[in-house]
């Protein structure tokens, strides 16, 4: 008999508190795997800190985080899944190629791997250029290729695609696609909805809420919108009025 295999995020319960104030209420999702999940909600909603939990640099009040079968955070995990934080962030003082190379090293890949992934974020052309000498797309991109040289199961991305241009977010968007075909997990967060129609499924998230899971059909479905954006808003409204 075969079992279907475990999502790979499992969250339960999960309660953070910031400051003084609570930013997280107990939520509970699941992420399956060789996926796209979309993190969508408004700014302040509570994205990175659920984006930080799962990697595991958050403090957790309260619930459980279970990443590819271990808790979040274990040293096990440290290999398999990488993390591009929502801030660029590169060393500033060494080539981009060295920058990648840095992260290579530290997941075990080779030299074939470093060129995709400088490929993949169009950066070829200024893999010499030292980290202080790129624009801030430039940084961003380069932060994205520390993260893809690892190939790591579950890739956790805080916005990933603010400020490129359109050519280069469909390409990205085209590799991601590409990575989750191949077995991969993206874990995707955003504050736009334009970029939901490229994901498999959509965590809605709202003043530290999960308002709903599910496809961007599901969503046109359920609200009867055929625009994503329009869609989330009007399911804002039925939450609040039911
Ligand atoms: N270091 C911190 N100390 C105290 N409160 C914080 C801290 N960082 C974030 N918060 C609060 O936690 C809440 C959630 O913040 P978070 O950064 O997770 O939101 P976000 O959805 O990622 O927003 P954005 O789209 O602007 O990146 C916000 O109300 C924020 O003010
Ligand atoms: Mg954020």
């Amino acid at each position: 008999m075969s079992h279907p295999a475990p999502p790979a995020v499992q969250v339960d319960g999960l309660t953070v508190t910031r400051g003084k104030r609570t930013v997280l209420h107990g939520l509970t999702l699941d992420i399956p795997r060789g996926s796209i999940s979309g993190l969508l909600g408004p700014s302040g909603c509570g994205k990175t800190t659920l984006l930080r939990s799962i990697v595991g640099t958050q403090i957790v009040e309260s619930g459980t985080v279970t990443v590819l079968g271990e808790p979040a955070g274990s040293a096990g995990l440290r290999r398999r899944v990488g993390y591009v934080t929502q801030a660029p962030s590169i060393y500033a003082d060494i080539s981009v190629r060295e920058n990648v190379a840095y992260y290579a090293a530290l997941y075990g890949r080779d030299r074939d791997d470093i060129e995709s992934a400088l490929t993949a974020v169009g950066l070829r052309e200024y893999a010499d250029q030292l980290g202080n000498q790129l624009s801030s797309g430039q940084q961003t991109r380069a932060s994205l290729a520390c993260a893809l040289v690892g190939k790591p199961e579950l890739l956790v991305m805080d916005e990933p695609t603010v400020g490129l241009d359109p050519v280069l977010r469909v390409e990205l968007w085209k590799q991601f696609r590409d990575l989750a075909a191949a077995g991969t997990t993206l874990l995707v967060s955003s504050h736009v909805m334009d970029e939901a129609d490229h994901c498999d499924r959509l965590l809605l998230m709202r003043e530290g809420n999960l308002l709903a899971q599910l496809s961007p059909d599901e969503l046109r479905e359920r609200t009867d919108e055929q625009n994503l954006e329009t869609a989330f808003l009007t399911l804002i409204t039925m939450e609040e009025s039911a």
